[in-house]
């Protein structure tokens, strides 16, 4: 099994390699069953926290530096 990571990628969501709990608002974990999904991080996925491609569509821009 991999190392958890979350890696950032440009223009893109965030690449998250499991095993890392992800907690709603309220604390509850969400059921996750895939070793490897995606994060939105442009703000405008259907299916929020997981990114559904959308970013390609509007043309988010954002590349981040270490
Ligand atoms: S980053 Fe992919 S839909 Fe937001």
């Amino acid at each position: 099994m991999a190392e958890p990571s979350i890696t950032i990628r440009d223009n893109g969501p965030y690449v998250v390699t499991m095993p890392v709990e992800i907690l709603d608002a309220k604390g509850n974990p969400l059921t996750i069953t895939r070793e490897r999904i995606t994060l939105c991080r442009c703000g405008a996925s259907n299916n929020k926290p997981f990114c559904d491609g959308t970013h390609n569509k509007i043309n988010f821009e954002s590349q981040v530096s270490a």
